[in-house]
């Protein structure tokens, strides 16, 4: 980040009260953090504690009921193709009568892009993601790991600042999670990409991000953020052997309990 720029994203003292007084329920009570350009951030709370609700405001999705969420220094208002999302649903995310390399060319329709240049553009990605040899298949055709793959590859051909992702990994069985972790986080590091990654999973957060922001339930607010000072790249087990990842975990545990 250039000295002075803003951040890529920032809440700003936001809060979120669904319904109206008095039965007013305030989920997001005054939160202020930035994701500096670049950096991988996580964020961690238990289930309900607003973490989905917290990525809507930022994405422009629902307005803040108080405070605001910024996009390199601007309010953000209404969705933007800048800020892409990820979603833990991925089944529902991909359209099902559409090929995997179909699937990826929704962004490049919807950034008006010649169909021509489709296909040569859609090749790197597919290739980064381990799908080269898939793109002419269907999604039920694929495994749970690929199809998050796929919707990973479209957001990314989406060109998009800053990166939103709602738990992607939660449906998928431990192996596969872990591998896409891994190739997930050499592609953000090689790609000098900026992301907000939401997990309930204490581990997952501390093993991808530079930093940690822990949010405590009813209302949601955040209790502690912390900066992970572990070498990259993270390995699975060196990395979670380490004894910061293993204070780190403490730390997030004591807040947060019943993981
Ligand atoms: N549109 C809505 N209207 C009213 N309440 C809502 C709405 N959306 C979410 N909520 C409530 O806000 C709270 C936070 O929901 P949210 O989905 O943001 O939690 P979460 O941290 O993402 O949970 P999970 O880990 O289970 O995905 C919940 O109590 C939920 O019932
Ligand atoms: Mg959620």
């Amino acid at each position: 980040m250039s000295a002075g720029a803003p951040p890529v994203l920032a809440a700003r003292g936001v809060s979120l009260a669904f319904g109206t007084p008095p039965a007013a329920r305030t989920i997001l009570s005054d939160l202020a953090f930035e994701v500096p350009e670049r950096e991988f951030v996580c964020i961690v709370g238990p289930s309900g504690c607003g973490k989905t609700t917290l990525l809507r405001v930022l994405a422009g999705l629902l307005p803040a009921s108080a405070g605001e969420a910024h996009f390199q220094g601007r309010r953000v208002a209404a969705p933007q193709p800048d800020i892409a999302i990820i979603f833990q649903d991925y089944g529902r995310a991909l359209l099902p009568w559409r090929t995997v390399a179909g699937n990826v060319a929704l962004a490049f329709e919807a950034r008006g892009i010649p169909k021509s240049e489709h296909a040569v553009r859609s090749a790197p990605l597919l290739a980064k993601m381990r799908l080269a040899e898939h793109a002419d298949k269907f999604p039920a055709e694929l495994s749970g790991g690929m199809q998050q793959r796929v919707q990973i590859a479209r957001c990314l051909a989406q060109e998009p600042r800053v990166l939103l992702m709602d738990e992607p990994f939660g449906a998928l069985d431990a192996i596969t999670r872990q591998t896409l972790q891994d190739e997930f986080a050499r592609l953000c590091e090689s790609e000098h990409r900026t992301v907000l990654f939401v997990t309930h999973d204490l581990e997952e957060a501390i093993y991808l991000g530079d930093r940690v922001i822990a949010l405590a339930a009813n209302p949601g607010r955040i209790v502690e953020i912390i900066d992970v000072d572990l070498p990259r790249p993270r390995r699975q087990l060196e990395t979670r052997e380490d004894y910061r990842f293993l204070e780190y975990r403490h730390r997030l545990f004591q807040h947060l309990g019943h993981e």
